[in-house]
């Protein structure tokens, strides 16, 4: 390993030299890619110097994600804590699913479900698990409802109508996964919002009673902590009672944003989620681990023994099924993707955790401040969300993030909702201060200038 090791330190040392000075790269097009890096493969192999000279090129010309200058996703930043606890997995190379082959690092991850679920007050039958992501964490949620809705499903299939409900802003895995599933895309009911992005729980109910009425099983509720435009959390505590009185499964979506139980100020944005039955978690998102680093806490831990346990004389020979994660995980062979969390959480603790979290909220704060404060501004978002949407000198926003992007400047995405379309600014980089929000709009303005201004046409 000391030569690839070596290598790997070269080559870092080298990307965080060159991500200062340029921390967005223009992009390359796919069909030029060939003729920039040597990604081909061949019968023969490369010679070492060969092999480190195309390495180094591919990392170098791959975009860059976790410098200041990325707005772009739901992700950011590169926290050194996550990434020491991330590698160190890398080189273990431990398989989650028994304890015989991951050892302590089984306790690691229910150390972490175990203080998500205290923050969440679960109560002692709580469990949970990791998955592969937040798409996946929202799987094993509805998955788990549809078992829990017909006890016959595991073994004969869905027979019945089973209707499951999200709001119109919820993230798409929603529907995909509801095929998966196999109740079909057609049964998810989407929920008009009000005009914060936020869920309408009384559209809610009369959707259920419009199900009940047509012979239909109601059976799942996603809200969401953070939708993933607008960073809206649903009235969870509502929308709880509402299920309560259907028996209906909630489930919570916080792949985004649900990180905010860390947080005294800004758990108040998902009261109410004591009631639910599962809540997701990305850490990756919100608390800046490499990805992914996705939970999945559940009130009753049983429903995952439920709908994911399976015999398999061959894997589970020893130890307690508590301890054999893979007896209530979507896969067999998993990555230990817990360790990056443990080593931030242990170096800073809860209360660095919780400085993480409030530090997002104000930056999205100063950001709000400054579009507000400048008349060429139009902003679309409110209070208490990551997300910063805006317009800036009603320059289409599709032609300023390709051109902004195009000429190395910034990586900004933009996004939707009831009919406008913006700029969707996302401060989720813990490593960003107040003045880096300053500097993005200043970057933005001056390209403006240069580039928009008289035929406001990217030039
Ligand atoms: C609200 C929400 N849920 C789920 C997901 C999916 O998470 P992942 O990308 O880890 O699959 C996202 C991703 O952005 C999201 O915003």
């Amino acid at each position: 390993m000391k030569f690839e090791l070596d290598l790997f330190r070269k080559i870092t040392d080298e990307l965080l030299k060159d991500e200062k000075v340029h921390p967005v790269l223009p992009p390359i097009s796919p069909k030029d890619i060939s003729s920039k890096i040597d990604i081909s493969l061949s019968d023969e192999g490369s010679a070492d110097d060969e092999f480190s000279k195309i390495l180094r090129d591919l990392i170098l010309l791959t975009p860059r994600t976790a410098t200041k200058s990325f707005f772009n996703q739901l992700f950011g930043g590169r926290n050194a804590r996550a990434t020491l606890g991330d590698l160190l997995a890398v080189v273990l190379n431990n398989a989650m699913h028994t304890y015989k082959v991951s050892g302590p690092m089984v306790a690691i991850e229910k150390i972490i479900v175990k203080q998500f679920n205290q923050l969440l007050a679960y109560g002692d039958k709580a469990g949970g698990t990791m998955a592969s992501g937040g798409s996946m964490t929202n799987f094993m949620a509805i998955l788990m409802a549809r078992d829990r809705a017909q006890e016959t499903i595991r073994q004969m299939g869905v027979r019945s109508a089973l209707t499951a409900y999200t709001s119109k802003e919820s993230h798409y895995s929603v529907s995909k996964n509801a095929s998966f599933i196999g109740i079909g895309r057609d049964q998810v009911r989407y929920i008009e919002s009000d005009a914060l992005g936020e869920m309408i729980p009384s559209a809610l109910q009369a959707a259920i009673e419009n199900d009940l009425e047509l012979g239909n099983i109601p059976f799942f509720v996603n809200a969401t902590a953070g939708t993933t435009v607008m960073g809206a959390f649903d009235p969870i505590d509502e929308i709880a009672n509402i299920c309560q009185l259907y028996n209906i499964w909630l489930h919570i979506d916080g792949a985004y944003c649900g990180s905010v139980i860390l947080s005294n100020k800004y758990k108040h944005l998902v009261k109410g989620a004591e009631k639910s039955d599962s809540f997701s978690i990305n850490a990756h998102k919100m608390l800046g681990t490499p990805l992914t680093c996705s939970f999945i806490m559940v009130k009753d831990k049983e429903y995952l023994s439920k709908s994911f346990d399976n015999n398999a004389s061959y894997l589970f020979q020893m130890d307690e099924d508590d301890y054999n994660l893979g007896k209530v995980s979507l896969q067999c062979g998993r990555r230990n993707d817990g360790l990056k969390l443990w080593t931030l959480w242990k170096s800073v603790g809860h209360k660095g955790l919780e400085k993480i979290v409030d530090h997002q909220f104000d930056l999205a704060a100063e950001g709000r401040a400054y579009v507000r404060n400048h008349p060429d501004y139009k902003l679309y978002s409110n209070e208490n969300t990551l997300s910063v949407c805006f317009n800036y000198k009603d320059i289409a926003p599709e032609e300023i993030c390709a051109a902004l992007y195009e000429h190395g400047k910034l990586m900004v995405g933009h996004g939707s909702f009831k009919g406008d379309t913006f700029v969707r600014l996302v401060t989720i980089n813990y490593g960003n201060s107040t003045e880096d929000i300053h500097q993005f709009f200043e970057t933005l303005e001056a390209f403006v200038a240069e580039h928009f201004a008289i035929s406001m046409n990217p030039a």
